[in-house]
């Protein structure tokens, strides 16, 4: 299963690259105002922090505009992965690109429909917002269960990102479904390493080990 951090922070992307666990960023308009930053110089940044896809997203609401600001960004680095909003001018968009060879991230899916359709479309990433499905009374896991099932039944490339993940539980329940890859923001990337029952064992060890005297080299 793939990790991709969910922000626009720079000092956060390369302080959890060190940990060997990211494999790809994710941003959108609302993570770049958090940046403070311009858009083109904050993205070329992150391109240099991972090998992996950074997606950066479209504003443009039609399919010409969103070609004109794709040609843009994806001229940042050869990572860039373009986001475009699951609607119709954006779908057009993702077929027009991947048909090129450009990699492209369906943002903003709350169905598997509207799945079913971005991969239709050729996208390499569909984003189901888990988090916010939850927030609004409906099963964020469901979805990505159907959308599963779906992929599998026809063979769909398309990889399921799942996104607007809020807590480590969604990131066990994507990775037991098989979804390929979880964004998440930094603070749910560093609550998985942690255990409480870690933490009281090394304390245990430190103790028991001072005891002993001894020195390790
Ligand atoms: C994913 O690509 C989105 O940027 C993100 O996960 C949205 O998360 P939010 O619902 O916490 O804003």
């Amino acid at each position: 299963m793939k990790f991709f951090v969910d922000t626009a922070d720079t000092a956060e992307i390369a302080d959890l690259a060190a940990t060997g666990m990211v494999d790809g960023v994710t941003t959108n308009p609302s993570l770049i105002k958090k940046s403070g930053r311009d858009i083109m110089e904050v993205t070329k940044e992150i391109c240099g922090l991972t090998d992996g896809p950074v997606s950066a997203e479209v504003v443009a609401l039609d399919h010409e505009t969103m070609l004109k600001e794709a040609e843009v960004l994806r001229k940042i680095a050869d990572n860039v992965c373009i986001k475009v909003p699951l609607t119709i001018d954006g779908l057009k968009t993702c077929k027009a690109l991947t048909s090129e060879g450009t990699m492209v991230n369906v943002t903003l899916c709350f169905s598997a429909n509207q799945a079913l359709l971005a991969a239709k479309a050729g996208a390499s990433f569909i984003s189901p917002f888990v988090g916010r499905h939850d927030d609004n009374g409906f099963d964020g896991m469901k979805l990505i269960d159907d959308i599963r099932l779906i992929y599998d039944n026809y063979a769909y490339e398309t990889e399921i990102l799942v996104a607007s993940i809020r807590h480590p539980i969604h990131v066990l329940e994507s990775a037991r479904i098989g979804a390929d890859v979880a964004t998440m923001p930094p603070s749910v990337i560093r609550n998985l390493f942690k255990h409480i029952l870690t933490d009281k064992g090394i304390e245990g060890f430190l103790a028991d080990w001072k005891d002993t005297g001894q020195q390790i080299g």
